[in-house]
């Protein structure tokens, strides 16, 4: 795992769509993996903005997303496909049915899952996963006690994903009790692993995911298992991290890094 600490959450941003940017430009046919939440929003406002002023292309690319709320239409407001046209898709010149996310309105939940991984093998695996992490220290919607090598299938929200989603569906008791999810195993399978953390709510939990021990209890730490993972964080978000001195080093002086310093 890599850590990067950037001095704000807009360049933390910032320098994940640049990883986006650059193995997009690299490989016009990325399977990239996406995340929704607040947090990620900056990501995409950037990459539109790579599409428009350079001509980031997208039109060759296909993109898998985490995960979906169960019960809600796509054109619901709170659905992740809507978050996803209003963010990234209607922006840029991807194709429509380049991009997939779980359907949580399928009769056959279970059997939507299993048709959701095979897809994903199908176009050969993801090439870069972008991840966000909960304040429960999830990815996806891996909650606390999601089995590390799980796949893709349906999951209960805890009370405080529920708490935390509550702003946006204006209450709590619109928040849908569960959601389809790809698995830490799904997860942990593609190539790169690029997980974005800012601000101080997430500080406590960058570090329990970081450099706290392997737990399903904070299912990102699983990370730790993955041989290319990157985690990009604010200063705000890195101020639990013990070996922040070691991560600017590497950030600074490391070859890799170069282009983006
Ligand atoms: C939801 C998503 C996660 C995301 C998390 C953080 O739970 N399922 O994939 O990482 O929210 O969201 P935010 O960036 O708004 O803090």
């Amino acid at each position: 795992m890599e850590v990067i600490i950037q001095p704000s959450d807009e360049s933390a941003a910032a320098l994940v769509a640049r990883i986006v940017a650059h193995d997009l430009r690299a490989n016009p046919h990325l399977v990239l993996g996406l995340a929704t939440g607040k947090t990620m929003e900056r990501v995409y406002r950037q990459l539109v903005h790579f599409h428009k002023e350079q001509g980031l292309d997208f039109s060759l690319c296909r993109t898998f997303n985490l995960d979906e709320y169960v019960g809600l239409f796509p054109s619901d407001p709170h659905s992740y496909r809507h978050y996803m046209d209003q963010q990234l898709f209607r922006q840029v010149n991807i194709e429509p049915r380049n991009t997939h996310l779980p359907n949580g309105l399928a009769t056959d939940l279970d059997d939507e899952c299993r048709r959701y991984e095979a897809l994903i093998q199908r176009f050969g695996g993801v090439d870069l996963q972008l991840l966000g992490i909960g304040r429960a220290g999830h990815i996806g919607f891996n909650e606390p006690l999601s089995a590390l090598r799980s796949r893709t299938r349906v999951k209960a929200l805890t009370p405080t994903t529920i708490r935390q989603n509550a702003p946006l569906f204006g209450g709590e008791e619109r928040v849908p009790r569960r959601a389809i999810t790809m698995g830490v195993g799904t997860i942990i399978e593609a190539r790169r692993c690029v997980l974005l953390a800012t601000g101080e709510t997430k500080a406590e939990v960058v570090a329990q995911a970081v450099e706290g021990p392997i737990t399903s209890m904070v299912t990102a730490s699983a990370l730790q298992l993955h041989p290319r993972c990157t985690v990009v964080v604010d200063e705000e978000a890195a101020t639990r991290l013990k070996e922040n001195d070691y991560y600017r080093w590497i950030f600074e002086n490391e070859p890799e890094w170069e282009e983006y310093r």
